[in-house]
This record gives C-alpha cells, structure tokens and sequence, in this order.
C-alpha cells in the first residue's frame, strides 16, 4: 500500500490517498480514480502536458525508479531532465524530481505528488 500525496492549486488542501502498489497503475490513473484534475492530452509519454514533481518520502530507496524511454525523450526535450540527472536516475538509482504522470507506474513507497494545474508545467 502506498500513501500518495497530491499537492496542487486546484485543490484546497493536500489530499492523501492510498494507491494499490503492483497493479501496474500510472500516478496519473489513481489521479483520476480520486478526482484529482491533473492536465493531461496524449496519455502516452509524449506531449508533457502531466508534468508532475514528484518527492520521495521515507527513509526507503526510492523504487519508482524505471522512466521509459517516452518520459526519458519528453522530459529531455522540455528541459526537465538534465543529462546529468539521466546518469543519476541510471547509475545511482535516483530518480529525477520532473516525471510524468502518465508514464509513471505507482509502487509501494510514500510520495508527494506536486502539480501547477497547468499543462506542462510542474
Ligand atoms: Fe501526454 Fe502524459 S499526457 S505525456
């Protein structure tokens, strides 16, 4: 079970929800199942409108950490994702802080979720 937290302009206070880890669910998936607007088009790791911030909490290594090659080129080509954070996310483990709703897969870890509300922007 994990704890996702969603913090957001178009929400009036942080909304905690508990997500079903190991079913294969995008981040922006339980945003829908909860009514939680986050702006999204293509769904399919292409267009960064569901650029999220996405924060670790806990003292556990994060796991969340695979992007797919999508979320990889998108967030790249919208300036979120440095080659140095790509090295990180693949060497270290460490996911980056930009990520993508939409291609993000929910896993058994606390995260706080941050949102503008706006397309494409975190
Ligand atoms: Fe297009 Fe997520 S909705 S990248």
């Amino acid at each position: 079970m994990a704890n996702v937290t969603f913090s957001g302009p178009t929400l009036s206070k942080n909304i905690t929800v508990y997500a079903v880890a190991g079913d294969n669910g995008t981040l922006l998936a339980v945003a829908k199942a909860n009514n939680i607007v986050i702006p999204f088009q293509c769904q399919d790791g292409e267009c960064g409108s569901c650029l999220i911030k996405v924060t670790h909490l806990g003292d556990n290594a994060p796991k969340a950490i695979h992007l797919t090659d999508k979320e990889k080129l998108t967030l790249s080509v919208n300036g979120k994702l440095s080659k140095e954070l790509l090295a990180k996310t693949e060497v270290e483990d460490m996911p980056p802080p930009f990520r993508l709703a939409c291609q993000y897969i929910v896993r058994d870890e606390d995260i706080l979720v941050e949102f503008s509300g706006e397309a494409g922007v975190e």
